[in-house]
């Protein structure tokens, strides 16, 4: 069982979330725990105070250092000397989230997902208290939240028994080297234009022969960086 703490201002965003589609699935089947917590009930001020203007001037708040350290510690323990749990800040400065660590994230026992607000976080909090700090992508939101969901849906169908069929984690775009090709289900013939021939045929040798073909071909015309070499890995 993988268990997922959020910390946010904004933890209705979550209600339907958690209880709908793969991520209702893996907390109703027990593989996965979502608990939202809100930042604002970690304040000992009468205004629950989450953030403050930015020392030495600038647009934006910034979201204070205690309420934040202290939720974190609350729900995973001081990060020194170690403990079990691995807290995750979402902000467009983290490391850009993929595959391979969506996979790495999901044999974790505990995540803490740490829901910024994008104009900023008092580094001494990220320093004192985070493990990481994870993007989605390089564009701004308004915080966290939504880059929280796409972690917790993209870990939720990696977990053990989730999905019906384990192939179809396998077989998808991101999880090999190419992008999963074209795909087509009833009628045979939609407003003129036909399913490719070849996979209504009914040889298996020859659909598994033109999908690989297909899925190289897409991924040389929409994302040719995936076939280059790695940086550092290149021959000169
Ligand atoms: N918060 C705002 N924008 C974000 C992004 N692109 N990824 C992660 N967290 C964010």
């Amino acid at each position: 069982m993988l268990r997922i703490d959020v910390i946010t201002i904004f933890p209705g965003l979550f209600d339907a979330f958690v209880g709908e589609s793969i991520v209702g699935i893996a907390v109703r089947g027990g593989q996965l725990s979502v608990e939202t917590h809100d930042l604002r009930s970690y304040t000992t001020d009468p205004h629950r105070t989450v953030d403050d203007s930015p020392f030495g001037g600038g647009a934006g708040m910034v979201m204070k250092p205690e309420p934040l350290v202290t939720a974190i510690e609350a729900l995973a323990g001081p990060k020194e000397p170690n403990r079990s749990a691995r807290v995750v800040m979402l902000t467009p400065q983290g490391q850009k989230l993929d595959q391979n660590r969506l996979s790495v994230l999901s044999r974790e026992q505990q995540l803490v997902l740490v829901c910024g607000r994008y104009e900023g976080v008092d580094q001494r909090a990220i320093d004192l208290a985070v493990d990481e700090e994870v993007s989605i992508g390089d564009y701004v939101l308004s915080g966290g939240e939504v880059p929280a969901m796409a972690l917790i849906e993209g870990v939720a169908r990696l977990l053990p028994g989730v999905l019906g069929n384990p192939e179809s984690a396998l077989n998808e775009s991101f999880q090999g080297p190419t992008l999963e090709g074209p795909q087509y289900t009833r009628p045979a013939e939609f407003r003129g234009h036909a399913v490719p021939a070849v996979l209504r045929s009914g040889d298996h040798g020859a659909v598994q022969r033109w999908r690989s073909e297909q899925s190289m071909e897409y991924t040389r015309q929409r994302r040719p960086d995936l076939l280059r070499p790695p940086e550092g890995e290149k021959q000169s």
